[in-house]
């Protein structure tokens, strides 16, 4: 969840890794920090705060080559003692992931005399590394990491190497080539410098330095790494000059969904895929968040589809409390980033049970797609505001695709028409910034819905929360009357989801429910009906462009984005940051 990053070449190390730790900021936010060595000394700034923090002090930083962090803060508070990198004799040390076992070594290295300046599991790479330093980098590391329980990846200088080093298990760590040689935690990061890049094998270590990199084994044997072209995705979007990447991304809804369906129908196996679901005795979606609600609406929609079982599980439950799967059983680990350290484990426990695992993730080398037994790509590109948006609506487009057996190339123009529509509501979607206003100035926000509406809504309530901090719950609007009634007053808003006409009149029974009651109402419909009916009636209604029922979450879904994105701006809060939070949850 932290971002750690290295550069070796022949500029000055600390503005570029300040400027490549602002794109990973993304995977935490909590401190950051930067070395750089120089003629056998190693200079460090470091503060809790933003990256942005950086850009003075870091500017007495000597040397071309250096590392840095941002961070995530999981032990220890965002202190600056706590900020990496952390240093011990003559290395300095960044780390994303957790040392299971810190608590036996520091106890291990401070009964050798070993003073620790900082409460994180991180500082004791930086002692051990110290300790078992006899003039070869190589193999300290190698000592080092087999003392490591856990995923980590680690970054370190040493005041004797013109360079540094990277080592990992279980955390990415790609390796980047330009006019400087790069590692960092995401290739992100490295989009507009790097060339090339290669993902460092799990237990492997780079050497880098301004001349090359080398690669080495868990033994210290020599591997040839294989580097490909950066990608035009991984080298980031342009054109879109939007204040926030929420809404850029949010932009991007419907180029996700139409480039999902493209790549699966030209990928050539949807026939092998679709007969295993139609052979499986069970289909088990699992994911976390936003992606367990993706397979909330892929769970509805494969159900309709194939006549075995299927149930969304959160991975987090799913792994402490695994369904009953057999060879036919399929699983498909739902997870935008491919690092959810719950989503891995989950899917890792019902692969070894026997179930065929599918990945659907949006970054292609991420650790679940190691794991699977099949990929199913969502083309969503980089994600980066914290919020999980166009990832949400590719992985509901890959749901449609594995759902349409027979019929996936019409439904894919199905969706590309919806798409269009997608479009033009991001773009001009003003109407969003009157139900924000009424969601900040609410007590509590409701999100209600009935079928395929209650995903959406569940999925619109965890958006608003995250980035505008109000109190909200999304539910089905036949519960309202069961117990969250109780709540409702002049005080809390109930956005009304209403987009199946067949459903309807049971949703305007909710809003009467809430009227009757003095509680707010906004409605969100695709029906130009309902509308009209309600329009006068509710403090809110929104018109959505007409979608088939089927496919209008992706509308639906869109409409409440933004009116998360709007209500963080009212309530003054960054949207692609939210407090406390940070892409790619690595740990448990
Ligand atoms: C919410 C959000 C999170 C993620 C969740 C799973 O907006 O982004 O809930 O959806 O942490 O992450 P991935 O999809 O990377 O496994």
């Amino acid at each position: 969840m932290c971002g750690i990053v290295g550069y070796a070449g022949r500029g000055g190390a600390a503005g570029e890794i300040f400027e490549c730790l602002k794109k990973l900021e993304y995977r935490g936010y909590d401190s950051a920090g930067i070395s750089t060595a120089d003629r056998g000394e190693i200079f460090t700034f470091k503060r809790s705060g933003r990256v942005q923090c950086l850009s003075e002090g870091i500017k007495s930083l000597p040397g071309s080559v250096g590392i840095g962090h941002t961070r995530w803060a999981t032990h220890g508070a965002a202190t600056d003692a706590n900020a990496h990198p952390h240093v011990s004799g003559a290395f300095s040390v960044v780390h994303n992931g957790m040392i299971e076992n810190y608590a036996e070594l520091k106890s291990e290295l401070a009964a050798s005399g070993r003073k620790f300046l900082s409460q994180t599991d991180s500082e004791v790479i930086a002692h051990l590394l110290d300790y078992y330093y006899d003039g070869d980098l190589a193999d300290a590391v190698r000592l080092t990491c087999a003392r490591l329980k856990g995923c980590w990846a680690i970054a370190v200088l040493c005041t004797h190497f013109d360079g540094f080093a990277v080592a990992c298990r279980g955390m990415p760590v790609i390796l980047g080539r330009g006019d400087a040689n790069y590692a960092a935690s995401d290739v992100n990061a490295l989009a507009g410098r790097a060339r090339e890049r290669c993902i460092l094998g799990d237990g492997c270590m780079a050497l880098v330095t301004p001349r090359g990199i080398q690669v080495l084994d868990g033994a210290l044997a020599p591997v040839k790494p294989v580097f490909g072209a950066l990608g035009a995705e991984e080298e980031g979007e342009s054109g879109q000059d939007c204040a926030h990447y929420m809404l850029r991304e949010i932009r991007c809804n419907a180029r996700t969904m139409r480039r999902t369906c493209a790549a699966f129908l030209s990928s050539g196996g949807g026939a092998e895929l679709y007969s295993r679901l139609a052979s499986a005795d069970m289909i088990v979606l699992v994911g976390c968040g936003t992606a367990y609600n993706a397979a909330l609406a892929g769970a509805r929609l494969l159900g309709g589809a194939y006549d075995c079982p299927v149930t969304a599980r959160l991975a987090g439950e799913a792994r402490c409390d695994p369904p009953r799967v057999t060879r036919r059983s399929v699983c498909i680990a739902v997870s935008q980033s491919g690092e959810t350290a719950d989503t891995i484990a989950a899917a890792g426990i019902l692969r070894a049970a026997g179930a065929y695992v599918i990945a659907m993730t949006n970054v292609g080398y991420s650790a679940i797609t190691r794991l699977a037994d099949r990929v199913l790509p969502v083309c969503a590109g980089p994600e980066i505001c914290v919020a999980a948006t166009k990832s949400y609506i590719g992985q509901l487009a890959c749901f449609h695709m594995l759902a349409s057996p027979s019929c996936a190339a019409l439904r894919s123009k199905c969706i590309c028409a919806v798409a269009d529509d997608v479009e033009k509501l991001a773009f001009d979607g003003e109407y969003a910034l009157v139900i924000a206003r009424l969601c900040v100035n609410s007590r509590a926000v409701f999100f209600l819905g009935r079928g395929a509406d209650v995903e959406v809504a569940v999925e619109g309530s965890l958006k608003l929360k995250e980035v505008s901090y109000v109190f909200s719950d999304g539910l089905s609007a036949a519960e309202l009357k069961h117990g969250t009634l109780a709540l409702v007053d002049e005080g809390v808003l109930s956005v009304v989801l209403v987009t199946d006409a067949a459903l309807a009149d049971k949703c305007k029974n909710a809003v009467e429910q809430v009227l009757s009651r003095r509680g707010r109402v906004a409605v969100v419909t695709t029906l130009a009906d309902v509308h009209a009916e309600l329009c006068g009636r509710v403090d809110a209604s929104w018109l959505l462009p007409a979608a088939p029922a089927h496919l209008a979450h992706f509308v639906a879904a869109t409409a409440l984005q933004l009116i998360a994105y709007r209500a963080a701006l009212l309530a003054g809060h960054d949207p692609d940051k939210p407090r406390n939070l940070a892409k790619s949850v690595t740990v448990e």
